[in-house]
């Protein structure tokens, strides 16, 4: 890892863009050496270590093609991207070091990993997944509560689009022996929030995170940034990251 990481970062004008640079502010571990609002601004980038991406999909575009040009790391937070997006990344993994998360919440990600432990260990245990986000999300469940269903489905040998329940109401009849439940609650200003619940018999466990800022993306990314700097060509991701 260089001394003093020279980064680069797209959507600064973002909320995330925002979050980063607030944060960047007392972070000594990196220097912001170009803040990239559009596709255009790469032409005056000067070399970079890392490059951060929470953007738009076309801002991926630029920022996968300047980094595989200039062989430069890529830490990618970007959603929405296709299926061709998301082949060229790997592509891109062959000649860089990239690192790609849906969610860089470091507390999701161990989360996960606690269930998918759970979940293969207890796998007759009826498992619920709760989330609650604030009330202008507009897609449910969240992103994450389907990633945590299919990551405990995958720990069970089980086919989560056969298992996976959504929502219920009306004559539902009796609970479907190894179903992955989802509920999903929208109110205020929740920021997110995620809780698996594992029941069976007079016992439960219930694993829970919860956010109370957008920076906690920011601070993920981050720690994902320090860790690939440096690193040889290949697909990264935050269990490699725990994992160091
Ligand atoms: N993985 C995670 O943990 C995580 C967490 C939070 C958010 N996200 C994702 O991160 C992305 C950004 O989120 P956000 O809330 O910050 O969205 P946002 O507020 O809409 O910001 C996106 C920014 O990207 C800019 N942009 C557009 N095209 C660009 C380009 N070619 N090059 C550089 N920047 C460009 C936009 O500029 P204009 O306004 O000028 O178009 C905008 O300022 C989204 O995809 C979101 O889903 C991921």
């Amino acid at each position: 890892m260089p001394e003093l990481i020279r980064l680069g970062l797209t959507g600064i004008n973002g909320r995330m863009g925002r979050a980063f640079q607030a944060l960047l502010q007392d972070d000594l571990r990196f220097t912001l050496a170009a803040k990239i609002a559009r596709s255009g601004d790469w032409r005056a980038a000067p070399g970079l270590d890392v490059v951060i991406d929470f953007s738009t999909p076309a801002g991926f575009d630029s920022a996968l093609a300047h980094c595989r040009a200039s062989k430069i790391a890529l830490v990618c937070g970007t959603t929405g991207l296709d299926a061709d997006q998301r082949a060229r990344l790997q592509e891109a993994a062959r000649d860089i070091p990239v690192l790609y998360a849906a969610n860089f919440s470091l507390g999701i990600a161990v989360l996960t990993k606690l269930l998918r432990e759970a979940a293969a260990v207890l796998p007759d245990w009826d498992l619920e997944i709760i989330e609650a986000h604030h009330s202008r999300k507009v897609d449910a469940p969240s992103g994450t509560a389907l990633a945590l269903g299919r990551a405990a489905a995958d720990a069970r040998g089980a086919n989560f689009d056969e298992v996976a329940a959504f929502g219920r109401h009306g004559h539902t009849g009796v609970r479907t022996p190894g179903a992955i439940g989802f509920a999903s609650i929208r109110a205020g200003e929740i920021v997110g929030e995620h809780t698996a619940l594992l029941a069976a018999g007079d016992e439960r466990i219930e694993l829970t995170h919860r956010a109370y800022d957008n920076t906690i993306f920011a601070r993920g990314a981050l720690r994902a940034a320090t860790w690939l700097a440096g690193k040889p060509a290949g697909a990264y991701s935050l269990d490699d990251v725990l994992a160091a």
